[in-house]
This record gives C-alpha cells, structure tokens and sequence, in this order.
C-alpha cells in the first residue's frame, strides 16, 4: 500500500505546529480564570473521580477541557509520527524529529502534574511554557523540513546574516523566560493561593520591556540587511512576517501593561507569543535549505541534467554530486567550476 504522500505529511506536521500553539492558549485559559486548581490533583481530576465533580463549578469544567484538549495534541502528533514512518522513501531525519515531538507531550504531561502537585508553584509553571515554546519550535522546524529533501544544507544569505536572524532567536528565547518570570510575579497565578516570584512586577516589566526593544531594533537590523543583500524574497517575506508579529505583540504587551492586566489581552500575548516564536524560527530555517538530492557518481551526474532547487525560487546553486557546499559564494563557484555538459 502506497505511504501518504509529501502534501499529508506536510500537513500533518503543519497541525502539529497548530495543535502545540493551541494548547498553549488554553493552557493560558486555565490560568487566566483561575481554574489551575479546578482539578486539585492528577493524573485524577479529584481524589476520587477522574473527571471534574459539582464542587468545583466552572473551574473543574476548564481545568478538565484542557486536559481533554491534550487527547486532541497527542491524536495529532501521533498521526505525524505514523504518516513519517509510513511515507515512502522513509527519511530518517524526519522520524527522529516527529517522535522527539510525540516525546514532548508525555515530558509536558508530567511537567503539568508536577504544576499542580506543588500548587502552581510559578517556576514549574514557567517551565511547562517554555517547554511548549520549545516544541514548537521543533514542530515548524518538523514543518520546513517535511517541505525539503534530505540533500546538503545550502546558505541563501550571507553567512553573517544567517548568524543576525539565529541571534533574533536567541534574543526571542530570552524575552520569552523573561516574559514567563513577569507572568510568575504578577496577579494571573492560575489560583488565588498560588505563590508568586517576589520579584516587583514593575521591574521585571521593564527588563522585559527593554528586551523587546532589543528584539525589534534586532529584527529591523537584519530586515534592512537582507534588503540590502538582495536575499531572496521568501526569505524577505520571513523576515517582515516576524518584524509585523513582534509589533503587534509588542503593542499588546504595552497596552497590557497599562491596563491593569485584563485577560482578554493577556490571553492575546500568549497566543501572540506563539505567532513571534514560530515566525522566528521560520525566518531562521528560511536563510537556508537542503539541496536536491542528487547521484553521487560521476558518471551518473554526468548524465543528468542541473537540477535548480525549487523551494526557494530563483537564488539557490544547485547541489553538488557528492559535495557539502555551506557557502552560497562556494555552491555558486564550484557549480561554475564543476557544471557538466547538459544534454540536450
Ligand atoms: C515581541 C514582544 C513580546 C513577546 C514575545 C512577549 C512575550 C511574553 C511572554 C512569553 C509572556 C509570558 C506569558 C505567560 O507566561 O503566560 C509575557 C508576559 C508579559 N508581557 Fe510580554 N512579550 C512581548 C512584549 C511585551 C511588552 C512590550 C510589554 C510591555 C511592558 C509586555 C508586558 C508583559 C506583561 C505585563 C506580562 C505578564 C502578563 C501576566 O501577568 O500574565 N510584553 N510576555
């Protein structure tokens, strides 16, 4: 029987990325109606029951919808797994990475017990954000490799260029344990008798704050570079999905901020958090791309015509037989040096 095909796993690992997201706000649900503790225990809802009972109202219902929701999370991560390791030819690298994602809803399930078992302590809960910001980063990258071959990594910017947007990411990943610690020290604790940091809001605020500015001036630094260096457009599309992301976010954070919290917006900046990451890691995984898969034997590339890499239109070198080419300057160079006669 035929696997699925390149479309259903691209899909797939594209509901993934979704799936992950989507938990990840109603997670923030929970905590912004303060239904943390609706079920007071776990893996049971209360020490008797497995679902929520009538003393805890509301809050049952919500604490107990979201761990319904992560049924949904594993069905669909769990098909990604089976549609990579169906799919013919079968490649490695993806079904490593699939199952590194299924690994993390199991990690996030005890993590998420540990939550509730030390009553929201706000560190714990910081870690199962950041873990989830980590599994979807490793989802899109799951996304953008399903969308490539296995051949060897070509640059489509310049080297430095592809360091300036890694940096972005770094610069993100911090803003993200920062903006966790501002969450962790402020009023939304998910319960009222959770602990908070100790840290002043304030203060915390403002590093966080500062961080984005940094984040942004980053982000524009290297707009206006690959513009400069004519990087291709897809790339260019990346890079100004992430600079109008992190704006939006930005705005929401600030009005936030001034707003005393509601939780309407502060629901908003988690999903926004989502959005900047996944962009982020986009423009990253967009400054390069995996060349054509091509024979390895002179004579069969002799016989064959050049291959141009479709996935990024009209910038990459082709992939060389037999060759890791890590350098647009030197993929161009050692095609012009090395180009076969093509067949007519
Ligand atoms: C790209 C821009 C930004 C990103 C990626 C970002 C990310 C985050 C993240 C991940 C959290 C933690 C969410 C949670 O644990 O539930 C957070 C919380 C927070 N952020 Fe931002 N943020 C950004 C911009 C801003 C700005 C400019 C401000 C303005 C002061 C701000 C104010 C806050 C506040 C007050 C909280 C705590 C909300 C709460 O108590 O639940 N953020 N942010």
């Amino acid at each position: 029987m035929a696997g699925p095909s390149q479309r259903t796993v691209s899909r797939l690992a594209l509901a993934s990325v979704v799936a992950n997201a989507g938990i990840v706000v109603t997670g923030g649900a929970v905590r912004l109606t303060a239904s943390g503790l609706g079920c007071p225990t776990w893996p049971r809802c209360t020490e008797t029951t497995y679902t929520p009972t009538s003393e805890y109202a509301a809050h049952g219902l919500i604490e107990f919808g979201n761990r319904l929701l992560t049924f949904v999370l594993t069905a669909i991560v769990m098909a990604t797994v089976v549609a990579v390791v169906r799919q013919r030819p079968r490649r490695r690298s993806l079904v490593r990475l699939a199952v590194v994602v299924f690994l993390g809803i199991p990690a996030q399930a005890v993590l998420g017990g540990i939550t509730v078992l030390t009553g929201l302590n706000p560190w714990t809960v910081m870690a199962h954000f950041l873990l989830s910001m980590l599994l979807i980063g490793l989802a899109v990258l799951l996304h953008v490799r399903t969308r490539e071959s296995d051949g060897p990594v070509l640059l489509v910017v310049k080297q430095p260029l592809r360091r300036l947007s890694q940096l972005v990411l770094v610069v993100l990943a911090v803003t993200l344990a920062v903006g966790t610690v501002v969450t962790g020290s402020g009023p939304h604790s998910g319960d009222v008798e959770a602990g908070r940091t100790g840290f002043s809001p304030a203060s915390v605020s403002q590093l966080h704050a500062d961080l984005v500015m940094l984040l942004i001036g980053l982000s524009i630094a290297t707009w206006f570079a690959l513009k400069a260096t004519d990087a291709p457009p897809a790339v260019m599309r990346a890079a100004g999905v992430l600079l109008a992301v992190e704006v939006g976010q930005a705005a929401i954070g600030w009005t936030q901020y001034f707003t005393s919290l509601p939780v309407v917006l502060v629901g908003a900046h988690l999903a926004g958090a989502c959005l900047v990451l996944i962009a982020a890691s986009r423009l990253v995984l967009m400054t390069r791309a995996h060349g054509a898969v091509v024979p390895v034997s002179a004579k069969d590339a002799h016989s064959l015509r050049y291959d141009p890499i479709s996935s990024v239109p009209g910038r990459l070198a082709p992939a060389l037989p037999g060759k890791r080419v890590d350098k647009i300057a030197d993929a161009r160079e050692s095609h012009e040096r090395d180009r076969p006669p093509v067949r007519r």
